[in-house]
């Protein structure tokens, strides 16, 4: 994707732009980004969605003396009968992992990296309906798909933003609006992290959130140091041979301290580890066990193959590919693989997997790497047949 040609999405802005001027630092208000756009799937396909066991849904209802009720899904056909006319919202997480066509829409996303995306959130409100104002730890292009929403717009919030006493969601004390805007549909507004926000429903709506993930600073160090754990043995230590005589032995002196942070540069600064353990965690599928594998030979594999089978990534499965040193390491849904740099292009293939079959395939199904690599895949179940 080149980055210096206008986009539609990103309102006549270049990719370079947006992430030059916008991206994690002020919202933007895309009027048409999709210009008619119609969501791929309704409210009544949404609610559906939401009675399913392995979906995160829930329900969120004002009631004006008991604001903001949650309620978690998977729900009942009953718990939408009983629902009032009015002020309510649905929301279902990840629904791109279970209807393609909404999957279709990160595509407009590919100028920036596909392994920092988390999902497609589907709201749908009735009139009235919204979360409350309320601020995210992620970047989030919120897209119009049917009906209208008010967006308002307000402070930057951090931890220590008054929150209102409430068990289940976290809605701002205060908050300072500073713009609104009525969206409509294939509007979309982007908003980098931190910024408080609130829509509300003008009338039955439907909002999209492309919503992105970032590991806080607390989870990179307690999950990598884990990870470094593992690599290393009991017996490397904290060790003072040449220590200098202490003035006073209850004292922890300075040149310990260097000692320490010695021992923590060498293994922390170990930039093949620390990939390697970054593309695991940013793969990790949200759903594990949708992430299931099949037992497949290799003769199977080819023998699908040559009939015309489809191989497509699993919508739960997360794929990346980096460079460690010579070599080359694909990042398939929380695990690594390291190999040769001559599979470059078949990395890359997979990574966008739209549909690789025998023509794209060809030359890498006679190369043992190659064609070993495509079938761990699919006993992992990173890859899958599409069903034609
Ligand atoms: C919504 O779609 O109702 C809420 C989205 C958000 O504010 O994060
Ligand atoms: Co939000």
């Amino acid at each position: 994707m080149n980055p210096d040609i206008p986009l539609q999405l990103l309102g006549g802005i270049t990719a370079r732009e947006f992430l030059r001027d916008y991206w994690q630092k002020k919202p933007l208000l895309i009027r048409q980004a999709l210009p008619d756009f119609e969501s791929p799937i309704s409210a009544d396909e949404l609610a559906g969605l939401s009675l399913e066991e392995e979906v995160e849904a829930r329900l969120v209802i004002e009631h004006g003396e008991r604001p903001w009720e949650l309620r978690r899904g998977p729900f009942g056909e009953d718990d939408f009968k009983n629902l009032p006319e009015r002020d309510w919202t649905l929301l279902v997480q990840a629904v791109d992992q279970f209807v393609p066509d909404v999957a279709e829409l990160l595509q407009h996303f590919r100028f920036l990296p596909s392994w920092r995306i988390d999902d497609v959130m589907i709201s749908f409100a009735t009139p009235g309906g919204g979360v409350g104002p309320h601020f995210d730890n992620y970047d989030v292009f919120l897209l119009q798909g049917q009906g209208q929403r008010r967006w308002k717009i307000g402070q930057m919030c951090d931890a220590d933003s008054p929150l209102l006493a409430h068990a289940d969601l976290r809605i701002l004390a205060n908050f300072e609006q500073t713009d609104e805007w009525v969206l409509e549909p294939g509007d979309m507004l982007y908003l980098p992290p931190r910024l408080a926000h609130y829509g509300i429903a003008e009338d039955d709506c439907m909002t999209y959130s492309v919503g992105f993930r970032a590991p806080s600073a607390a989870e990179v160090l307690t999950h990598f140091t884990d990870f470094l754990g593992q690599f290393l043995p009991d017996e490397e230590r904290y060790s003072d041979a040449g220590t200098a005589p202490a003035s006073d032995p209850h004292q922890i002196q300075r040149d310990s301290l260097d000692r320490l942070k010695a021992l923590l540069a060498e293994h922390m600064g170990d930039e093949r580890l620390l990939m390697t353990w970054f593309g695991q965690f940013m793969t990790e599928p949200r759903y594990p066990e949708l992430v299931a594998g099949t037992e497949l030979s290799e003769e199977e594999l080819l023998g699908s193959l040559e009939d015309g089978a489809v191989l497509v990534r699993n919508p739960s499965a997360r794929l990346a590919w980096s460079e460690v040193g010579e070599d080359l390491v694909l990042f398939a849904s929380g695990q690594s693989r390291l190999l040769s740099a001559s599979l470059r292009e078949l990395l890359k293939l997979i990574c966008a997997a739209e549909a690789l079959h025998i023509d794209n395939l060809g030359q890498w199904l006679a190369d043992d790497e190659g064609r070993n690599l495509l079938l761990e895949l699919v006993k992992q179940g990173s890859l899958e047949f599409a069903d034609e």
